[in-house]
C-alpha cells in the first residue's frame, strides 16, 4: 500500500524504499511517545499470555508521526501478520467484506485514513469490530434476504490525522484510543541519527541536532530532511554532514530556524499581511498560499497551533505577535496579538 500521508515539509513523497528502510520494527526501536508504547507494551503482553487477540488500536496525530509504524510493530510484537488498507479504498461494503472474510485468526487488520470509510462501509465495520460477524446481504427489494458468516477474530488498528471527524460509534469500538504527539528535538535528534546509521551517512552530533530542531516535530520531515541535507554534503562538502554544513543545506532548501519552510512562511504571512492579523477562515487562507484546505488543515497548521504561531477562533484562524516577530514585524499597537504577550 502507498504511504499516502500528505506532509509538510516543501518535499515531494520520500522515496518509498527509504521509508520502508527506515521504519521501526519494534517496540524499542520506535523512538519517543514513552508513554503510548509503555501501554502498548502492557496490552500487548497481556493479549499474548491470555492467548487473545489484542482489542482494537485507534491511533490519532498528525501525519509523519509513527502511526503506520504502530500498525506494523503491533503487528510484529504479536508475531502476527498486517493486513493494510485505507478508507478511500474502502469504496463498498462489499470492499470490506472481501478483506474481512480473508482475515485469520489473530490478524492485524491496519485501516489508515480511518476517517476517510464511507457510512455504509462503517455500518459493516460494527458487527465486525463487536461480535467478529459479517452480515451479507444477499439480492435486493423485498426478496432480499441476509446471511451471517463468522470470521476470524482479529484485530483493527486504525490511523487517523482527524480524531474529530471519526463518528463516535466507530471511536467507542475501539478498546485502545492513542494520540502520538510531536517529538522533541531530542527524541528527533535520536531518531536522525538512528536514520543516519542505516542509511550509512556520515554525520556528527551538531549537524544531526541542527536537522532535529527544525523538524517540525516530525520524524518524518527529520529523515527527509536528512536525506536533502547528506545530498549537499555529498555535492558540496565531501559527504560529510556536521553543524555548518547542515546549517548551509537547510538554508539552501528555505528552511528556517523554527523549522517553518516556505508553506508554513506563507500561511504566515496571508494572516498577518494580507487578513491584517485575521481571523481569516481555512479555505480563504488555503485559496491564497495555493494548497488545499485538508492540507493546510492536517500538515501545515497543528504545528503553526503548536508552537504558539496562530490561534483558531470561531471566526477563523489569528496570528499571533509570535507570528509577527518570527516574519520581522511587531503586531500593531491595539490589535490582538499585542495583547497576547
Ligand atoms: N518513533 C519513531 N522512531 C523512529 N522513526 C520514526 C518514528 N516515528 C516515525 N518514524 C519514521 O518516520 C516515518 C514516517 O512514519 P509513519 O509511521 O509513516 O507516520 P504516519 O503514519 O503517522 O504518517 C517512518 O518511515 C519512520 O522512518
Ligand atoms: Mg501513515
Amino acid at each position: 500500500m502507498r504511504d499516502e500521508t500528505i506532509l509538510a515539509g516543501g518535499f515531494g513523497p520520500l522515496d518509498e524504499e527509504i521509508e520502508a528502510t527506515l521504519r521501526p520494527r519494534t517496540l524499542d526501536e520506535f523512538v519517543g511517545q514513552d508513554l503510548v508504547k509503555e501501554r502498548l507494551r502492557i496490552s500487548i503482553e497481556a493479549a499474548r499470555s491470555l492467548g487473545k487477540p489484542l482489542d482494537h488500536v485507534l491511533l490519532s496525530g498528525p501525519p509523519g508521526l509513527g502511526k503506520t509504524s504502530l500498525a506494523g510493530i503491533i503487528a510484529h510484537e504479536l508475531g502476527t501478520t498486517i493486513r493494510k488498507t485505507s478508507g478511500p479504498a474502502l469504496e463498498r461494503p462489499g470492499d470490506l467484506a472481501a478483506i474481512l472474510s480473508n482475515l485469520d485468526p489473530g490478524d492485524v487488520f491496519f485501516i489508515d485514513e480511518i476517517h476517510r470509510v464511507p457510512r455504509a462501509v462503517e455500518e459493516v465495520l460494527y458487527p465486525a469490530m463487536e461480535d467478529f460477524e459479517l452480515d451479507i446481504v444477499l439480492g435486493k427489494g423485498p426478496s432480499a434476504t441476509s446471511i451471517r458468516l463468522d470470521l476470524a477474530r482479529f484485530t483493527l488498528v486504525g490511523a487517523t490525522t482527524r480524531i474529530g471527524t471519526v463518528s463516535a460509534p466507530l471511536r467507542d469500538r475501539f478498546g485502545l484510543v492513542e494520540r502520538v504527539d510531536y517529538y522533541t528535538p531530542e527524541d528527533l535528534f535520536l531518531i536522525v541519527r538512528r536514520s543516519a546509521r542505516i542509511l550509512g551517512v556520515d554525520i556528527d552530533d551538531d549537524g544531526a541536532r541542527i536537522i532535529a530542531e527544525r523538524s517540525r516535530g516530525t520524524a518524518r520531515v527529520a529523515n527527509r530532511l536528512l536525506a536533502r541535507v547528506r545530498d549537499f554534503a555529498v555535492a558540496r562538502a565531501e559527504g560529510r554532514i556536521d553543524g555548518p554544513v547542515a546549517e548551509r543545506a537547510l538554508e539552501v532548501f528555505e528552511i528556517d530556524r523554527l523549522g517553518l519552510d516556505k508553506v508554513d512562511r506563507a500561511i504566515l504571512e496571508a494572516v498577518v499581511v494580507k487578513f491584517g492579523g485575521g481571523p481569516v477562515g481555512l479555505g480563504t487562507l488555503a485559496v491564497t498560499v495555493g494548497e488545499e484546505p485538508e492540507t493546510v488543515e492536517d500538515a501545515y497548521e497543528p504545528f503553526l497551533l503548536q508552537i504558539g504561531m496562530l490561534h483558531r477562533t470561531p471566526r477563523g484562524r489569528v496570528a499571533t505577535a509570535g507570528a509577527y516577530r518570527h516574519l520581522g514585524l511587531e503586531p500593531p499597537s491595539g490589535s490582538q496579538a499585542a495583547l497576547d504577550l
